[in-house]
C-alpha cells in the first residue's frame, strides 16, 4: 500500500526506499536522482512526478509550492541527506494543475511512470518504473483539463519580428528601440516609426479545439489583435529573452500577457507542418501566407510540439485572418464598449456578451464570443446569418426542436480534438455518437421543414425575373439558407462511425465500470481522510476533493454493511467483470466472450462436482490476490481437517487418493479454509488467459474507433461548426422574440439609420428598476443629416448612452443579431473606434491626459470613411481652453480628413461655438457642412424639481446642470451654495475664466 505523503506528511511511499533503492549508496535514491535530473531538464518548469498513487515535487519546488498548494512538506530522509517533499493523490491532479497552471501561470512537468525492461532495470539500479516527461502543461496548451473555461477559446500565440534573428549577437545592451523605449507609446501611433509600422507575423491556435489561424499585422496594431484573440500565452523567439529593451516587450507586458521563449525550431516551411493538420493547405491559400506568418506558424508548432513531448496532434489547416472580413474593434473600444467584460470591475455580466449570449451549447457560446469580437464587414455573411435567424422566429416549433436537439449534443470540437491527441475513452465515443445522432435528427428537422425544392427553385426563378435581374447568388433566399446548412453537415460516414460505437460500445458496463473508479476513488479518499484524522489539520482535511466524504462513506457503508463481494478486490477476483465492449464489437470479441461462457460453465460444474467428491456443500471456486485459485470451504467444512476431507473423497477410487495428495491447506481460520486443487488452478488460468484476451481485444476494438474517429475528423469538425452556427441562429431568434430587436437592413452605403435606438444593457437595468429607456434615434450620414453629430447637454441626460448604444446597435447588426431599435438600416462599418471615458497609466508615464490624446491620436489616425468612431468629452483633462481647442481640432480632423460617421459629445459648447464659425453645420451646407447639432435637456418644475430629458433634440444646450448632479451625489450644501454663488457672479460679470474676479464678487476672498 502506498503511504499518503500529501497532506499527511507521512514517510514517502515505502517502494521508493525498498524496492528501487537498493542500487544508489551515498547518494540520493533513485527515484529522487530522476526527479533531480527532471528539474535540471525541465528548469523552468514545475516538477509533478508520479511515484504509485502519488504526484510528487521534490527539494525546492517541495518548499515552494508546497504551502501555495496547501501540502505539507516533508523532509524524507536519504543517505544524501534530507529532501524535502509534497504530494497529492493522482486522482487530483486536475485540482493541483489548475492551481498552477490556472491561477500561478507555472508550466508543469509531468513525469509519468514507465515500466522498465529488463535491461533498463540493471541499468536503473533496479528501478521497476522509468519517469518521463510525459506533457508539459501551460496556461496556453491546454487540452482537455476540467478546470478550462468551455466559453472561451484557449489560445496560444506566436509573435515573428523579422531581423530578431539577425541581431541575435547584438547582445542585451544595443537593443533595437533602446533608446526609444522610453516614448514608446508615441511610436505606437506613429505611422513613420520603423519599428511600429514594420510588418510582423502572429499565428495562434487553440489545442482544445485545433483551431489554428495566422495573420500579419504591426507592431501598433498589435495591442488591437491581442485584445481580440485574448491569447493565454503568448511565445517569442528566445533571441528576444535579451532584448529586454525591445518595443514589443513593453507592449506586451503593459497588458499582463503571459510571455514564453522558445526556440524557433525546425518548422520553417508550410510543408513541415502538414504532419501536424488533418488536412492539406490549400495550394491556391498556401500562396498567400507571408514569410512572418510561416515563421510564426513554425514557432507556434514547434514550441506546442515540445509542450506535447510527442504526443501527436491534427489541427486544422491554418487559416489566413486577412482573408477574413471582419470589422475592426480596437483594444480601447473593446473596453470602454465592454463588449465581454465591464471596465469597472471586469466582470461578464453587465458585458454585451452577458446581455445577448443565449446559446444552449459551449461549441456555440466560443463562436459568438470570436463573432463579437470580429464582427463580419461582409453583406453576404450578415445578410445569410440574419435569413437563418429570421426562419427561426418564424418558425418557433422549429426553433425549440432544434434546441432541444442542440442541448443533446455535445462539445464536439473538443471531444474530436481530443481523439486526435491520441486521448479520449469510450465515454467519449458515446458522446460522440449521441452528438453525430443529434446532427442527424436536426438535419430531418430542417429537411421537414424546407418548402419543396421545385418551388423553391421556382420562386427564386420569379423573384429574379420580376426584379429584371439574373438569379441572385448573392443574396441566398429564405429556403436557401437551411439547406445551405444542411449541405454543410455530412453525415454519412460519421453516421456509420456512430453505429459501430453503439455496438460496440457497452454502457451498462461502462456505468459499472465508473461505479468501481468511484468505490475506489472513494477508498483512496477515505485512506486519506482516516490519515488526516489522525495526523493532520482541519486544512488538510478541507483540501480533500468536494464529495469525498460522501463517496468515502458510501465505501465504508460497503465495506462494513454489505456483501464483502462489493469491494473492489473481491469484485475483479470473481466472475463478475465489467466490459467496457460489447460481445459483438468484433468477431474475435464474439469468440472470446462465448469461450469465456463455456469456461463459466464449466466452473459451475467443477464446483458441483468438487462438492460431491470432496463432500464438501460449502465449497465455491475462488481467486484472490494473494493465493491465486483457491477452494473455499467453510462452517462444518472448514473444521474438518484436509485429511478427513480426502478421505470422504477418496474412499473409493486410486485416482481420488492421489487427487487428495495435491491438496495442501493454504490459510484457515475457525470458519474457513482455503486450498489449491489443480482443476481449478487449470480452469482458472484459462479463464484468465481469456479474460485477458477479451482486455486487449477491447483494447484493439477501442483503438480501431479511435482511429475511425481520426478518419472523420474534418467532416466532425465542420459538422459542429454548423451546429455551433445553429446554436447562435437560434438564440439570436429567441433572443429577437424576448427583447423586440428588429432586424436591421444592412448595405455598403456610408449612412447610419436607426429609429427608436434602445441600449441593449441600460434598457435591461432600468426596466429592474421599473423605469422605461427613452428611445432615440440615430441618422448620421442619412440624407438630409450631419455625417458627425455634436450632443451637448446636462450631466446624467444620457450622452454617453447614446454614444455607446449606437456602436453597439452596429456592432450587434453585424454579427447578424437583430438591433434594439424600431427600425435601421446601416451602412457596414469597417471599424470602430471610441474614445470614452478616463484611465491613467502612471506606470507606464502615462497621466490621465496622455492616455486620451493617446487613444484620439491612434483614432485620428487610422478611421476610415468606413468607420464610426465615438468620442466622449475629448479633452476633460486639461484647462477648457486647451481642451475645447483640442477637442475642436479632433472634429475638424474627423470631419475634414477622416470623413467617418460620427458622435461626438461634450460639455464644452465653445465647440459648438467654432464649428458655427467655421460654418461646418449642416445648415452651412457644402462638403463641410457636416456637423449637426443635438441635444439633451433637463426639464425643471416651478417647485424646484426637475426630470432628465433623455430625448435628443435639434441644438445646443449650454448647461450642465451640474450642481444638480453634485446635489443627488450628496455633495455638502454649504459647498452646492458657494458653487452657485461662484456661477452667479461669474454670469454676471462675463467672466471669461478669471477665478479669482468670480471668486472676489461671489464675495468669497
Ligand atoms: N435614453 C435614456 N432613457 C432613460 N434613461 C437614460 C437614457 N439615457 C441615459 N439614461 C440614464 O441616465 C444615466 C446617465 O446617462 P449618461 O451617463 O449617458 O449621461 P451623460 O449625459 O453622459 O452624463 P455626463 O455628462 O455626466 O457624462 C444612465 O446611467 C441611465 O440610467
Ligand atoms: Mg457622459
Amino acid at each position: 500500500m502506498v503511504v499518503l505523503s500529501g497532506p499527511a506528511a507521512a514517510a514517502p511511499p515505502p517502494h521508493v526506499l525498498q524496492d528501487e533503492d537498493a542500487a544508489a549508496a551515498p547518494a540520493y535514491p533513485t527515484v529522487v536522482l530522476q526527479a533531480r535530473g527532471n528539474m535540471q531538464k525541465f528548469d523552468n518548469c514545475v516538477l509533478l512526478t508520479r511515484v504509485g498513487g502519488f504526484y510528487e515535487l521534490y527539494f525546492e519546488q517541495a518548499d515552494e509550492y508546497g504551502p501555495l498548494l496547501n501540502l505539507k512538506v516533508a523532509q524524507k530522509k536519504t543517505n544524501a541527506g534530507a529532501v524535502s517533499m509534497a504530494g497529492f493523490p493522482f486522482f487530483q491532479l486536475d485540482r493541483f494543475l489548475k492551481i498552477l497552471v490556472q491561477d500561478l501561470n507555472r508550466h508543469v512537468a509531468i513525469a509519468e511512470e514507465f515500466p522498465n525492461d529488463a535491461s533498463e532495470k540493471v541499468k536503473s539500479g533496479g528501478l521497476l518504473h522509468d519517469r518521463k516527461v510525459a506533457r508539459i502543461v501551460t496556461p496556453g496548451t491546454l487540452i482537455d483539463e476540467n478546470f478550462m473555461d468551455p466559453y472561451a477559446n484557449n489560445y496560444v500565440m506566436a509573435i515573428h519580428l523579422p531581423g530578431v534573428e539577425l541581431s541575435n549577437d547584438a547582445g542585451a545592451g544595443a537593443a533595437p528601440g533602446s533608446q526609444k523605449a522610453h516614448h514608446h507609446e508615441l511610436d505606437d501611433v506613429h505611422p513613420d516609426g520603423d519599428e511600429s509600422s514594420a510588418q510582423i507575423g502572429l499565428a495562434w491556435l487553440d489545442l482544445s479545439t485545433g483551431y489554428f489561424y495566422t495573420q500579419p499585422t504591426t507592431l501598433s496594431a498589435l495591442p488591437s489583435v491581442l485584445s481580440r484573440v485574448a491569447p493565454r500565452e503568448i511565445v517569442l523567439d528566445e533571441v528576444l529573452e535579451s532584448h529586454r529593451n525591445h518595443e514589443i516587450l513593453s507592449i506586451l507586458t503593459d497588458e499582463k500577457h503571459l510571455l514564453t521563449y522558445s526556440p524557433p525550431g525546425e518548422l520553417l516551411q508550410l510543408s513541415h507542418w502538414e504532419p501536424m493538420l488533418e488536412a492539406e493547405i490549400p495550394p491556391a491559400t498556401a500562396g498567400s501566407f507571408t514569410d512572418n506568418e510561416v515563421k510564426a506558424g513554425g514557432l507556434l508548432l514547434h514550441y506546442v510540439k515540445d509542450r506535447l513531448r510527442g504526443l501527436s496532434m491534427k489541427l486544422q489547416p491554418p487559416v489566413r485572418h486577412e482573408s477574413m472580413q471582419v470589422m475592426n474593434i480596437d483594444k480601447n473600444s473593446m473596453r470602454s464598449l465592454e463588449i465581454k467584460q465591464t471596465i469597472r470591475d471586469n466582470v461578464f455580466r453587465g458585458s454585451l456578451l452577458h446581455a445577448v449570449r443565449r446559446t444552449v451549447t459551449k461549441g456555440g457560446a466560443r463562436l459568438l464570443n470570436e463573432w463579437l469580437s470580429s464582427p463580419s464587414t461582409s453583406l453576404e455573411v450578415i445578410n445569410f446569418r440574419q435569413e437563418l435567424v429570421a426562419r427561426f422566429i418564424q418558425n418557433p416549433d422549429l426553433r425549440d426542436a432544434i434546441i432541444v436537439l442542440l442541448r443533446r449534443s455535445h462539445d464536439c470540437q473538443r471531444l474530436v480534438q481530443r481523439f486526435a491527441l491520441n486521448r479520449g475513452d469510450p465515454d467519449d465515443l458515446l458522446r460522440l455518437a449521441s452528438t453525430i445522432r443529434a446532427s442527424n435528427d436536426i438535419v430531418a428537422l430542417l429537411s421537414s421543414s424546407l418548402p419543396s425544392p421545385s418551388k423553391t427553385k421556382a420562386k427564386a426563378k420569379a423573384k429574379a425575373k420580376a426584379n429584371g435581374e439574373a438569379p441572385a447568388s448573392t443574396i441566398p433566399s429564405e429556403e436557401d439558407c437551411l439547406s445551405t446548412m444542411i449541405n454543410r453537415i455530412s453525415l454519412k460516414q460519421p453516421l456509420k462511425l456512430a453505429q459501430r460505437i453503439q455496438d460496440a460500445i457497452d454502457e451498462e458496463g461502462l456505468v459499472h465500470q465508473h461505479e468501481l473508479e468511484d468505490s475506489q476513488a472513494g477508498e483512496m479518499i477515505a485512506l486519506a481522510q482516516s490519515v488526516v484524522k489522525t495526523e493532520g489539520t482541519e486544512d488538510d482535511g478541507l483540501l480533500l476533493p468536494k464529495g469525498a466524504t460522501a463517496k468515502a462513506a458510501a465505501v465504508a457503508g460497503t465495506s462494513t454493511t454489505k456483501r464483502k463481494s462489493a469491494s473492489i478486490r473481491d469484485y475483479y477476483g470473481e466472475d463478475n467483470e465489467v466490459w467496457i465492449m460489447k460481445p459483438g464489437a468484433s468477431p474475435d470479441l464474439t469468440r472470446l466472450h462465448s469461450e469465456l461462457a463455456h469456461h463459466f460453465q464449466e466452473k459451475v460444474q467443477l464446483t458441483e462436482t468438487l462438492r460431491a467428491r470432496l463432500n464438501a456443500a460449502s465449497l465455491t471456486l475462488k481467486w484472490t490476490p494473494g493465493l491465486g485459485h483457491i477452494c473455499h470451504v467453510k462452517g462444518k467444512d472448514a473444521r474438518r481437517s484436509p485429511e478427513e476431507t480426502n478421505d470422504a473423497a477418496a474412499a473409493t477410487t486410486e485416482a481420488a487418493a492421489a487427487e487428495a495428495m495435491a491438496f495442501k491447506t493454504l490459510s484457515s481460520s475457525r470458519t474457513t479454509r482455503a486450498f489449491h486443487h489443480p482443476e481449478w488452478t487449470i480452469l482458472g488460468e484459462r479463464l484468465d488467459k481469456v479474460r485477458f484476451q477479451i482486455r486487449a481485444e477491447e483494447q484493439r476494438v477501442f483503438a480501431a474507433l479511435r482511429e475511425q474517429v481520426v478518419r472523420n475528423l474534418v467532416k466532425l469538425r465542420r459538422n459542429a461548426s454548423v451546429l455551433d452556427e445553429l446554436d447562435i441562429a437560434t438564440s439570436f431568434a429567441r433572443l429577437a422574440v424576448e427583447q423586440g430587436l428588429t432586424r436591421p437592413t444592412l448595405n455598403n452605403t456610408q449612412q447610419t439609420v436607426i429609429v427608436g435606438g434602445r441600449h441593449p444593457t441600460v434598457e435591461g437595468g432600468l426596466a429592474e428598476q421599473g423605469r422605461t429607456f427613452q428611445r432615440n434615434d440615430c441618422l448620421v450620414g442619412a440624407p438630409g443629416h450631419g455625417r458627425l453629430w455634436l450632443i451637448t447637454g446636462p450631466n446624467m441626460a444620457g450622452k454617453s448612452t447614446f454614444l455607446r448604444q449606437n456602436a453597439l446597435t452596429t456592432i450587434l447588426a453585424q454579427i447578424g443579431c437583430y438591433v434594439p431599435a424600431d427600425y435601421a438600416e446601416l451602412g457596414i462599418v469597417d471599424a470602430i473606434f471610441s474614445r470614452v471615458g478616463s484611465a491613467d497609466n502612471l506606470y507606464h508615464d502615462q497621466s490621465t491626459f496622455m492616455v486620451e490624446m493617446l487613444e484620439t491620436a491612434a483614432i485620428l489616425r487610422q478611421a476610415t470613411q468606413r468607420s464610426f468612431v465615438i468620442m466622449d468629452e475629448i479633452g476633460r483633462g486639461t484647462t477648457p481652453e486647451d481642451g475645447a481647442a483640442v477637442a475642436f481640432a479632433s472634429l475638424h480632423h474627423l470631419v475634414h480628413v477622416n470623413k467617418c460617421r460620427g458622435l461626438f459629445a461634450t460639455h464644452f459648447h465653445a465647440v459648438a461655438d467654432l464649428v458655427s464659425e467655421q460654418r461646418m453645420r449642416l445648415e452651412d451646407g457644402g462638403a463641410a457642412g457636416a456637423v449637426e447639432m443635438y441635444c439633451t435637456d433637463v426639464e425643471e418644475d416651478e417647485h424646484g424639481g426637475f426630470v432628465y430629458v433623455h430625448k435628443l433634440r435639434k441644438g445646443t444646450n449650454r448647461k450642465s446642470h451640474a450642481l444638480k448632479v453634485a446635489r443627488l451625489a450628496g455633495l455638502p450644501e454649504s459647498a452646492i451654495r458657494i458653487a452657485q454663488q461662484v456661477l452667479e457672479s461669474s454670469e454676471g460679470v462675463e467672466s471669461r475664466g478669471s477665478g479669482q474676479q468670480a471668486l472676489e464678487s461671489a464675495g468669497i476672498v
